[in-house]
């Protein structure tokens, strides 16, 4: 599988307000660019923390990106995935509405009445991991369900997993023009953070887009010089 994040951050590395309000970090022509990568994604990943704070659709923005996709036999929307160990998305969450197909990914921690009641709600529930959602093995069950590009669009908890379990390929930054500060503020990696063995960055293209830059690299594969 093959796994994109894109995020949008203050200059000072944050990704929204020590509040976890949704912020308004860049405008609409990066819009436009995130809505390219989310249509050419056959599912868009988010941590439980970003549903709760921002109770996000994650559908296409673009009606003609929409019937370009069918027009090529691919669902109208990229599928979303909710990475959330002990199932706390809201039934009445936006994301498990029918636009698209919704995974929820979980751990053996979720109860089997959670299960079933968050799949009554419309979400296809997969187990991976046992207190926390593993996720590795909640990609490679994606991949069983025939997702091949994955996009990762946060927040900082799960981007940092995804940065550690060593499956992400390519990363896209919007850096907006603001300092948002706080040090309970979500930032582009949160988790545990790393003490050695950083993520293998190279910087392969920097775009202007409104008022801020997005920086783009592509990951080194874990042991790849
Ligand atoms: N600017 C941007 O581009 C952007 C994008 C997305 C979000 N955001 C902002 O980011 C904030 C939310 O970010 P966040 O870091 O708090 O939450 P998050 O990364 O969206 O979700 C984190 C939650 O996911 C669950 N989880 C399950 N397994 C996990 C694993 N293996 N690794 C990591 N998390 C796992 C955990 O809850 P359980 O233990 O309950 O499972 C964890 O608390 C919001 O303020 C949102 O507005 C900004």
């Amino acid at each position: 599988m093959y796994v994109v994040v894109n995020a949008a951050q203050s200059v000072d590395g944050k990704l929204a307000t020590r509040r976890r309000e949704q912020l308004r970090i860049s405008g609409p022509e990066d819009f436009d660019r995130v809505d390219r990568v989310r249509a050419a994604a056959d599912a868009v990943l988010v941590g439980v923390g970003t549903v709760l704070a921002d109770d996000p659709h994650l559908t296409l923005d673009e009606e003609d990106r929409r019937v370009e996709r069918l027009r090529n036999g691919r669902p109208g929307d990229p599928a979303r995935v909710v990475v959330d160990s002990t199932g706390r998305t809201p039934t009445d969450a936006r994301i498990l509405d029918d636009a698209a197909t919704t995974y929820l990914l979980v751990s053996a921690a979720t109860d089997r009445e959670r299960r079933e009641t968050l799949a009554d709600a419309g979400a296809e529930v997969i187990v991976a991991g046992e207190d926390r959602v593993d996720v590795a093995e909640g990609l490679d069950k994606l991949a069983d369900r025939g997702v091949d590009r994955l996009m990762v669009e946060g927040g900082g908890e799960v981007i940092f997993s995804c940065f550690a379990a060593g499956v992400v390929d390519e990363l896209h930054v919007y850096v907006g023009s603001l300092v948002i500060g706080g040090r309970d503020a979500p930032t582009l990696a949160d988790g545990a953070g790393f003490t050695e063995e950083f993520p293998d960055l190279t910087l392969t293209d920097t775009a202007a887009f409104d008022d801020g830059v997005v920086l783009s690299y592509a990951v080194a594969a874990d042991g790849e010089q």
